[in-house]
């Protein structure tokens, strides 16, 4: 017996279906809101409104838990590697040896860039952010027709998968060598994921660069905790792009363009400004707290707050304590790290802060550590991106799998002018 609300309207009853996802979660199903009664739901912002049904990634926000097909996120960034969290989220499980091996393998095939590719680079200026190269140059790629765009199986899929996540990170790394004027580093086809990436960014002709340990774990578990977060903006962005029938490519393009901002993933680049210019500009905690509760100062506590959770981001607890092993394994101090520790602290006891529930996210913590790895600031959210990439593809293929998938089309309420006359320009 399906459980439902009643709605009553112009004094008439309507039952509206009451969906339970896993957890216990519960859904009014308003699909036929419209039909049925003539009205829409209007939630601007989408605070109150589900998009869709997904089983790939879990957050009970009130309790501060994420799950990504059911795993807990602190298992699988202590455990698990990078390209494994990205097949688990891609195809649905944690993948068995064989599997890895496969994957890993479609991985080191994919990871070049086409040898006319190369040449965009050039055409970039040198100052160009790194975030406009990278989603001009991921949609590029289907410029170069391969066989991944014009997906048509499970195995030309897998291709497509592979070769958008190795691609992303060799992109970033070129761009990053582009801008500093050094010779463009090939993937290495001994290193994993995440070693890889930083043998693309830091080595040189004359001197590899070899990753400690601490700072490969850093950086995959860093990679690992951003990889998927349900329906944010930007994997949003990417499903609504799939939903007209857009491939692969212009889709998690598209995904790049909405993280960007400094409300999502753009969020990272700016605490690490906010603490710099306190620390550069000695401005006392208490203050900037108090700018930041001032609505008029414009001014933001960059790093707090969520729209989901009103409890403590798993992931910030976490990147919080690898930002302390790491910088101690580096034998490193990094004045911004106590800075942050301050604000948090004082933000906590803050009521403007706790009666909004507002805590630390993702991004208050992961600058520390891309700063210690040696990270350029402009490129904080290319790696988000890179991050995020499994999960903007996981989400393509859950709408492109879904038969009864229909393109995404919100309603709205119309509130300007009414019927209005054309008028001669004479008469304006
Ligand atoms: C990410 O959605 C995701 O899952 C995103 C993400 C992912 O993995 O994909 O988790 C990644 O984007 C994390 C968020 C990074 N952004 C920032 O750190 C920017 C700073 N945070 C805020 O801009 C804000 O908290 C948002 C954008 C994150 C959430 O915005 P909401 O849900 O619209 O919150 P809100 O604006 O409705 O805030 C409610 C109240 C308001 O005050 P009142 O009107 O009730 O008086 O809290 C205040 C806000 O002014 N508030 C803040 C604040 N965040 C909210 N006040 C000061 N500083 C802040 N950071």
């Amino acid at each position: 017996m399906t459980e439902t609300a009643t709605l009553i309207i112009d004094g008439r009853s309507y039952e509206l279906p009451v969906l339970t996802g896993t957890e216990g979660e519960r859904a009014l199903d308003i699909s036929r809101l419209r039909s049925r009664t003539g009205l829409i739901t209007l939630d601007d912002s989408y605070a109150n409104t589900g998009s869709c049904a997904s089983q790939i990634t879990y957050i009970d926000g009130e309790n501060g838990v994420l799950r990504y097909r059911g795993v807990p996120i602190e298992d699988l960034a202590a455990r698990s590697s990078f390209v494994e969290v990205a097949e688990l989220l891609i195809f649905g499980e944690l993948p068995d040896d064989e599997e890895r091996a496969e994957f890993r393998d479609l991985l080191t095939e994919n990871s070049a860039l086409h040898r006319d590719m190369r040449k965009h680079f050039d055409g970039f200026p040198a100052d160009a952010h790194p975030m406009a190269i990278l989603s001009a140059m991921i949609n590029a790629i289907q410029a170069y027709d391969l066989p991944e765009i014009h997906i048509t199986d499970a195995g030309g899929f897998r291709r497509a998968a592979a070769a958008l996540i190795a691609k992303t990170r060799t992109i970033a790394a070129a761009s990053y060598k582009s801008h500093i004027g050094q010779p463009i580093a090939y993937p290495r086809y001994d290193l994993p994921y995440a070693e890889n990436f930083l043998h693309m960014m830091f080595s040189v002709p004359y001197r590899d660069y070899e990753a400690t340990p601490e700072v490969a774990h850093a950086l995959n578990m860093f990679l690992v905790l951003h990889a998927d977060h349900e329906q944010n903006c930007s994997t949003s962005t990417v499903r609504m792009v799939a939903s007209g029938g857009a491939n692969l490519f212009t889709s998690v393009s598209a995904g790049v363009n909405a993280l960007w901002g400094p409300l999502h993933g753009g969020a990272n680049m700016a605490v690490i400004e906010m603490l710099e210019s306190i620390h550069e500009q000695g401005t006392p905690v208490a203050r900037y707290i108090d700018q930041a509760k001032d609505k008029k100062s414009g001014v933001k506590l960059m790093g707090f707050g969520h729209r989901i959770y009103r409890n403590f981001d798993p992931r910030a607890k976490i990147l919080k304590q690898a930002a302390d092993d790491l910088l101690e394994s580096m034998h490193i101090t990094d004045p911004l790290l106590d800075i942050a520790r301050q604000v948090e602290e004082a933000a906590l006891a803050d009521d403007y802060f706790r009666e909004r529930r507002l805590y630390p996210n993702v991004d208050f913590y992961s600058g520390i550590i891309l700063r210690a790895i040696g990270i350029p600031l402009d490129m904080f959210t290319v790696l988000f991106a890179i991050g995020r990439t499994p999960g903007w593809i996981a989400h393509w293929k859950e709408i492109h799998d879904n038969p009864d998938q229909r393109i995404h089309r919100p309603r709205q309420l119309y509130v300007g002018d009414p019927l209005t006359e054309w008028l001669p320009m004479g008469e304006r």
